[in-house]
């Protein structure tokens, strides 16, 4: 198959380029390479591409009409992860967020059904179920109780990928991944960040009292739920991509000194807005539709982590 991805030379993106490279399809990534975080971090994640496969590289925003259709030659299928992530952000600056992750993607659609692709992946994320679930969240609950813009934004996405699905006849598929972590994480993001702060023996701020909890998905089980989206495309659906497990921020925090082989300290800071108490994902409905079986439980997956963190000294530093 011939896919372009949509933010591929970030966090997720990188990662489900090389799958798809590593299985033979032919890859075209779209990424402006913007400063939400280092962009020598994302050039860094296209060279450690290109030891895998070929993959042509389009360097532009997806806000620009020549460039969505110079992106969009050739291909059969989208997977958009390009967007604006991060829900602290979103409160600051939730124009951009609006811009980015529901403006750009109703232009995405426009210009792939001007080139006739039918067949689109759509990342979500576990934020839309916001206070009003109770874990675990299933696809079927009311998620009209967002709790950020960035939130707000993939609600928005998702009700907008489900029109465009049901007028046009597209198949799109929604993705609500649960907090994503491994090799290349986004360096702002909980366990990137704590790792940071620990080698410089520095205190994690920990936000409230260390009692919320996550449900942490490791990059290689995300990467196979997107891949086996890809695969079982029909019509419009929404699957969660999570763990199905969950720990406290507090346990969260002892696992990752001891797989960095540092004793943490901790400065307790107030409950920031914008953050959710608690996410677990009910993972059935894509267990039996995609086959979906998630494989790293967090503990393994934090070894894993702090492995590649301790061999990336430049990461240490602040950035
Ligand atoms: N990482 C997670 O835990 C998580 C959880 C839920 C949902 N998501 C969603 O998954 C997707 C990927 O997240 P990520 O963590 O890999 O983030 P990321 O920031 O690492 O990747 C996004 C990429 O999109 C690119 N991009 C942004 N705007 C663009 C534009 N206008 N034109 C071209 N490229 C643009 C960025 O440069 C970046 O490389 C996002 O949609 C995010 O909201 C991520």
């Amino acid at each position: 198959m011939r896919v372009l991805v949509t933010g591929g030379a970030g966090f997720i993106g990188s990662h489900v380029a090389e799958s798809l490279l590593r299985r033979g399809d032919s890859v075209s990534i779209i990424d402006n390479f913007n400063t939400f975080y280092d962009p020598k971090l994302k050039q860094k994640n296209i060279d450690e591409m290109r030891k895998v496969g070929d993959v042509r590289l389009i360097r532009g925003d997806l806000m620009d009409e020549g460039m969505r259709q110079s992106a969009l030659q050739d291909c059969d299928a989208v997977i958009h992860l390009a967007a604006w992530a991060g829900v602290r952000p979103s409160i600051e600056m939730p124009v951009l967020y609006v811009e980015q992750n529901l403006l750009m993607p109703t232009l995405l659609v426009e210009s792939m059904r001007k080139a006739g692709i039918r067949k689109l992946v759509w990342a979500s994320s576990s934020s839309v179920y916001g206070e009003n679930s109770n874990p675990p969240f299933a696809e079927d609950a009311n998620i009209l109780a967002p709790v950020s813009p960035y939130a707000a934004t993939k609600i928005g996405g998702e009700a907008l990928a489900a029109a465009f699905a049901h007028l046009y006849e597209l198949d799109i598929t929604a993705l609500r991944f649960f907090t994503v972590y491994g090799p290349r994480q986004r360096p702002e993001m909980a366990i990137h960040k704590f790792a940071r702060l620990m080698m410089q023996n520095r205190a994690i701020p920990r936000f409230g009292d260390g009692s919320t909890s996550r449900d942490y998905t490791y990059i290689d089980d995300i990467v196979g739920g997107v891949v086996a989206a890809l695969d079982h495309l029909g019509g419009y659906q929404v699957y969660n991509l999570g763990e199905s497990d969950r720990i406290t921020l507090s346990e969260l925090i002892e696992l990752i000194g001891e797989a960095l082989g540092v004793q943490p300290q901790i400065d307790a800071l107030p409950v920031q807005p914008g953050d959710v108490s608690h996410t677990n994902a009910d993972i059935s409905r894509a267990k039996k539709h995609l086959n979906y079986d998630p494989q790293v439980p967090i503990a393994e997956g934090i070894r894993r982590f702090a492995a590649w963190f301790k061999t990336r000294p430049e990461l240490w530093q602040e950035i």
